[in-house]
């Protein structure tokens, strides 16, 4: 918190320029500016202070707890670099680095080899050891939120709009506010605790997808409020039968419906390294 106080405000001439992508919240531009005599580029998300949608308490909340999350997290090499923060009187600017390369969502429309399936995999695993280490729960793991950095060659894990810190390891349902594609049981069925293990099953719909070309639970023309795909969330068996032999224990490990029995992501690690 005190390091983030710090930040706000620190003194750098920014220049911000085209707009990269729009999100559901912010708006993220490319931006170049000097750091310590040399031209560096940098992406700049500028949140609005004021939402149509949102009281402004509840809005301001969000975004503190975006910032201060995301800089909690900084320093690894997974996870996008917050190098400062400014606030003026309509925004706050997050000052992030530039990651020259597409989402993941670029990756999804293909089927990959388990080698690169993989790989990519454990970029985000190792992203998703360090926040929950930080006693962070992300809750938003998804193609959008993962970002490939050309300057070191590697995926990077971005947007922390809906992370939380947990309490005891856990979080409120009410705080959950992810994608419904990359849903967890847990988050439809309205009970249990929302943990880590929420992220686990995110990853495991990633992986699933990247090997098969396709969502485990869900055909390209049915809508995921389609009460058939919630119910084969939480109760149909993924098709295992798709995925190469010897990731079938990761897949299925992810994908357990009980988050009591799923496979936490340190043991991804493990398993895969
Ligand atoms: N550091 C970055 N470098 C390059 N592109 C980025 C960066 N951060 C975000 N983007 C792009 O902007 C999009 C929206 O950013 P995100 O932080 O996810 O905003 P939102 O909270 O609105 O979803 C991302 O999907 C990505 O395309
Ligand atoms: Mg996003």
């Amino acid at each position: 918190m005190s390091s983030y106080n710090h930040a706000i405000g620190r003194a750098e001439q920014i220049n911000i320029g085209r707009v990269i992508n729009s999100g559901r919240y912010g708006t993220v531009y490319h931006a170049t500016g000097l750091r310590h005599g040399v031209t560096k580029e940098y992406a700049v998300k500028i949140l609005p202070m004021k939402r149509h949608d949102m009281l402004s308490d509840q809005n301001m909340y969000m975004m503190r707890n975006e910032v201060i999350n995301m800089w909690r997290c900084r320093g690894h090499r997974n996870v996008v670099y917050l190098y400062d923060v400014y606030k003026d009187q309509d925004n706050y600017y997050l000052v992030e680095e530039y990651c020259g390369g597409d989402t993941l969502q670029s990756k999804l429309g293909h089927v990959h080899t388990e080698k690169m399936a993989l790989q990519i995999v454990m970029d985000i695993a190792n992203a998703l050891n360090h926040i929950h280490d930080k006693n962070i729960v992300f809750l938003d793991v998804k193609p959008q939120n993962i970002i490939y950095s050309s300057n070191d060659s590697t995926f990077k894990v971005t947007d922390f709009g809906s992370s939380r810190r947990c309490t005891n390891g856990h979080v409120h349902h009410s705080d959950v506010t992810c994608t419904p594609l990359f849903a967890s049981p847990e988050v439809f069925l309205q009970y249990g605790e929302i943990s880590s293990m929420h992220d686990a099953w995110s990853l495991g719909i990633i992986l699933f997808w990247l090997l098969t070309g396709r969502h485990p639970f869900m055909e390209f023309d049915s809508g995921i409020n389609n009460n058939k795909v919630i119910d084969a969330i939480t109760n149909a068996r993924p098709p295992l039968h798709e995925v190469p032999c010897g990731v079938r224990p990761v897949v299925s490990g992810l994908l357990e419906k009980d988050p009591a029995r799923r496979l936490p992501i340190k043991d991804v690690l493990y398993l895969l390294s």
